[in-house]
């Protein structure tokens, strides 16, 4: 099942609880919060205080992206704060396979990110310990950015050693997402359609935006059946 993953990084940062409760409306499940450091990736964004305030506010799964360096260190205060889901880098800490026990051992869901630059064999050794492999399909740092193209074959790789395991995992695709690219990281493997700015933005209205990604999605999930 494609599942559309709203990032709050390009919701209106004055009004992020309202823009949540909108996705809430939308029967959406889950939605990304972006962390970053700006060490990792050269930008600073949230920390376990808004996870906490959405936590209490909306019904929403936390699914928490740390582009930070030594993630660990908030493992715990994330988990804390009402995080459902977190996802390290695995570019991010050479103590990656540990870092994904202590989140599993916290019965939350743990997830490995890779940059573009990272190849799939990075995390063969953590699949079976992961439930998600989020794909960037930009450079991390900032929403709006353009789709890099040569993430798509590595989406399908990724999918391949999955199957070759016979690992059921999700693969998640992140940045520059909407109704264009949406359908080509479907069928190259991916189920989580991480989005930010082409669901907040000017052009429509949350609601209007995450319909226009769930229609384009629905040519492909025809072809599946
Ligand atoms: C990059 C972020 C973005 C964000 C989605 O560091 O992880 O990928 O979630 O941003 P858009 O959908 O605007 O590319």
């Amino acid at each position: 099942m494609i599942t559309i993953e709203p990032s709050i990084l390009s919701a209106d940062p004055l009004a992020i609880g309202e823009q949540a409760e909108e996705v809430e409306r939308c029967g959406i499940e889950t939605i990304q919060v972006d962390v970053m450091d700006g060490h990792f990736v050269p930008n600073i964004t949230f920390g376990p205080r808004l996870v906490r305030a959405l936590h209490k506010r909306i019904k929403l799964k936390l699914d928490v992206h740390l582009m930070m360096l030594e993630p660990d260190r908030l493992i715990q205060t994330f988990a804390d704060a009402g995080a459902d889901r977190l996802i390290v880098h695995q570019e991010a800490s050479p103590d990656l396979y540990r870092i994904l026990q202590t989140i599993k051992e916290l019965k939350i869901e743990a997830g490995v990110a890779i940059n573009p630059a990272t190849p799939v064999e990075a995390v063969e050794e953590v699949l079976q310990l992961v439930d998600v492999i989020q794909v960037m399909t930009v450079n991390p740092g900032y929403g709006g950015q353009d789709f890099i193209q040569s993430q798509l074959d590595k989406i399908k790789r990724i999918r391949n050693m999955l199957d070759k395991k016979g690992l059921r995992k999700h693969v998640a695709a992140d940045g520059g997402i909407d109704s264009s690219t949406a359908p080509q990281v479907v069928r190259a493997g991916a189920e989580i359609l991480v989005a930010g700015s082409s669901i907040f933005n000017q052009n429509g209205t949350v609601a209007e935006n995450i319909q226009a990604l769930r229609k384009s999605i629905q040519v492909v999930e025809r072809e599946g059946t």
